[in-house]
């Protein structure tokens, strides 16, 4: 599929707050979880599309370690949502070419949940094509915390790379654009270490409202970056 997205420049990995599903859903006067499940929707149609136009790696932040503290019927619509893509991607995944992964710390999940991250990375390991990361009970701060500590009890040599292979995200590229829907201009603690030298798009569309257009106008501004990384060009 000749995507518009498609052809040179495309970035390698793609990271993603899906934010504003809360907001969408009070506009049309339906409760926060029908934003969540519209969420869901266009969380699958990007995926595909990322797929679709190259993208090699896809990072989604799905529910963060702060978000418990939301409304107990909220914190299940969101939980039942995700049990639902993963029972899905079970059956699907070699066919659709998707490798899936789990980030973040799965102790406080349910244990149906934790049987299910189970179930995907053992399919995963033997599926070849994109890579889509859910970071569920996933905090920047506490990935780099439960990697400090791993690292601790491992010993080893102290430099980035060696760190680095310690956290969630492991031996993948970091990612090279952080999108941020719903008018929001913060990283509220999704891949700290990460996304040192990430490029980051902020949009005002609520997130069930992104669409593969909305896809490529962050991809297009990504294109004419410049990145330095620091030095002179
Ligand atoms: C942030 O919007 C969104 C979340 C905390 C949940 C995201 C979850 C999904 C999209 C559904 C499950 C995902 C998968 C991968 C199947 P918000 O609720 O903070 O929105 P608001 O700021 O408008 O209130």
């Amino acid at each position: 599929m000749a995507a518009p997205g498609a052809g040179g420049g495309v970035p390698r990995h793609i990271a993603i707050i899906m934010d504003g599903n809360g907001r969408w859903a009070k506009k049309r006067g339906l409760p926060r979880k029908a934003g969540h499940a519209a969420g869901a929707e266009t969380f699958r149609k990007i995926a595909t599309y990322c797929k679709d136009i190259g993208v090699e790696y896809l990072t989604v932040y799905a529910f963060s370690t702060e978000n418990w503290t939301r409304p107990q019927d909220e914190v299940q619509a969101i939980m039942d949502l995700l049990e639902k893509y993963l029972k899905e991607s079970i059956e699907k995944m070699e066919k659709d070419g998707i490798r899936l992964r789990i980030l973040g710390d799965p102790t406080r999940l349910s244990p149906g949940l934790q049987a299910l991250i189970r179930e995907t990375d053992a399919i995963t390991d033997r599926v070849q094509g994109m890579q889509v990361n859910v970071c569920l009970n996933y905090g920047g701060r506490d990935e780099i915390l439960r990697a400090a500590k791993a690292w601790s009890e491992a010993g080893g040599e102290m430099t980035q790379e060696a760190f680095s292979r310690y956290l969630d995200t492991g031996m993948m590229p970091d990612p090279d654009l952080v999108i941020r829907p719903s008018g929001e201009c913060r990283i509220s603690n999704f891949l700290l270490w990460q996304s040192a030298y990430a490029e980051f798009y902020f949009t005002d569309v609520l997130w069930p409202d992104f669409s593969p257009r909305e896809l490529d106008l962050a991809i297009e501004s990504f294109r004419k970056r410049d990145r330095r990384y620091g030095g002179v060009k």
